[in-house]
């Protein structure tokens, strides 16, 4: 596990994205292209934002690059609460990615519906590695204050799913269905990325790094193959050791 604490949101996300670079070069390197997982939420949206503007994301080779999503809201492609259209309005659009590339989970389907295209889709799409499972290169994760990942929540059952690569979920909490990949997908990732700032998180993040209790909290089964690393600002580190 790497920790990577920079001092305001503008220095996390020219770190990530020069590591983004280096990613997505050495799976080119390795299989001719990258596949890599998008997060929702405010914080990942601030990196795809810098990826669309800076130097350093216009020297990424989109074209070879294929886009998927960690999870998705229950609601049409075009609606604002849509994952794949946030990333689309601050990253996709503005690059040279090839649409066909772009592996969206179908919100406007029944959650259940969505769950089982996306599930073939990465059975499908994703290269796998010798155990079977979807390899992915990166994928990003955002972290909630209540230690939730992508849309593993919780107490819920999603948790415990570790045959599906992706599942629907019922979020009591947020009375709203969601479709997610699961824990297996995640923890077969070649790189897993937590991007986590703001003061909001500092509590979350206390808690996993000064408390660590395996399994209390979803972020705390992310334990890939491959190399899990934390982007956090000051703000969030503030009670944790650099
Ligand atoms: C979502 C995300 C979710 C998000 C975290 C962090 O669909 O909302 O997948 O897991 O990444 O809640 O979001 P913030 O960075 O906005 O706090």
């Amino acid at each position: 596990m790497r920790k990577k604490i920079l001092k305001n949101m503008e220095a996390l996300c020219a770190e990530a994205a020069y590591d983004l670079t280096r990613i997505i070069s050495t799976a080119i390197d390795h299989r001719g292209e990258a596949h890599i997982f998008l997060a929702g939420g405010s914080t990942p949206r601030r990196l795809y934002k810098y990826l669309a503007t800076s130097n350093v994301g216009r020297t990424i080779p989109w074209g070879k690059v294929h886009i998927y999503f960690g999870d998705e809201r229950n609601v049409p492609s075009d609606d604002p609460d849509c994952n794949y259209n946030m990333a689309n309005q601050s990253l996709l659009k503005w690059i040279s990615v090839d649409p066909t590339h772009i592996h969206r989970i179908q919100g406007e389907l029944s959650a259940e519906e969505a769950a089982e295209a996306y599930n073939n889709k990465l059975k499908y799409c994703v290269p796998s590695s010798a155990n079977g499972l979807p390899n992915a290169d990166l994928i990003i994760l955002g972290l909630g204050p209540d230690g939730h990942v992508a849309s593993l929540f919780p107490d819920t059952d999603i948790l415990d799913n570790t045959t599906d690569y992706a599942a629907a979920v019922w979020v009591e909490k947020l009375k709203t269905n969601r479709i997610s990949i699961t824990y297996p997908v995640i923890n077969n990732a070649e790189n897993v990325w937590l991007f986590v700032s703001g003061e909001e998180k500092r509590e979350i993040v206390d808690k996993i790094f000064n408390y660590h209790t395996p399994g209390r909290y979803p972020a705390e089964r992310i334990d890939p193959q491959g190399i899990l690393t934390w982007y956090l600002d000051e703000a969030a580190a503030y009670r944790i050791d650099r």
